[in-house]
């Protein structure tokens, strides 16, 4: 989900930036997830974070340590009043498999809707649902809970070929609100949440393209409950196609 709809979203909100119609479009099906407010001050800070790690200035763990501090420090009642959540929550959809996304606008001073050099987006996953295992390449991204709590796994992927990878765990965590977590091609590339309550909101953020004209935004999933261990605490596990991972590891 990380490449398809949100490349449509993407290419979409570009166009619209270029059209300059981003104030008559607030209201379209497309953005009616937009956000009616603008004063956020860690908007910027995410920003600014994530124009960096785009012009090389900082790296992907870099990115990833600032955007967590960011929001690690910020009191969840005030980010929750600044997403509009109790709206959105209101709103958002829980698919029976897999996790559900919707991407967030927002809009400024003068109404128009603001140029992020991040993605974001709402998650939400429904008790023992699953944002399967996978991992990415130039990309980088994070997720912080909102409401709820998921079991989060990350692994860090040493290497890998067309039909495996090699990945070692680095964490096994509960995850509540207020939590945070990241990945990038640098740190814990590889991620797996899976909900634990009747339903989690988590809001993601997410860098394309870290390294201009790479590929990116494709997932890479793995089988990652059924790995060979292969000494040092690494597991040699095969990769899966988006399908298959999602009939494994979609739901419990
Ligand atoms: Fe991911």
């Amino acid at each position: 989900m990380d490449s398809g709809r949100r490349d449509v979203c993407g290419s979409g909100l570009r166009l619209l930036l270029g059209l300059g119609l981003l104030r008559q479009a607030s209201g379209a099906h497309a953005l009616s997830g937009s956000l009616k407010w603008s004063a956020r001050p860690w908007l910027t800070r995410l920003d600014e974070a994530s124009g960096a790690l785009s012009a090389g200035t900082a790296t992907p763990r870099a990115w990833q340590s600032e955007v967590e501090a960011v929001l690690g420090r910020l009191e969840l009642p005030d980010l929750l009043r600044s997403l509009d959540f109790e709206q959105l929550a209101a709103s958002a959809k829980f698919p029976s498999q897999g996790e559900g996304m919707e991407r967030l606008y927002f809009p400024g001073e003068d109404g128009r809707l603001q140029f992020l050099r991040f993605r974001p987006y709402l998650f939400t996953l429904r008790k023992d649902v699953a944002v399967v295992p996978h991992g990415h390449h130039n990309m980088a991204t994070l997720h912080m809970v909102l409401a709820g709590e998921a079991r989060v796994r990350h692994y860090d992927r040493l290497e890998g070929t067309d039909t495996h990878m090699l990945i070692r765990p680095v964490s096994d965590e509960v995850a509540k609100p207020g939590h945070v977590s990241s990945v990038s091609d640098e740190h814990h590339n590889i991620h797996w949440f899976q909900g634990l309550t009747e339903r989690v909101f988590m809001f993601n953020i997410g860098v394309y393209e870290v390294r201009p004209g790479a590929p990116s935004g494709e997932r890479d999933y793995v089988d990652a409950a059924d790995g060979i261990l292969a000494g040092g605490g690494a597991l040699r596990v095969a990769r899966l196609g988006r399908s298959a991972a999602y009939a494994k590891y979609g739901r419990l």
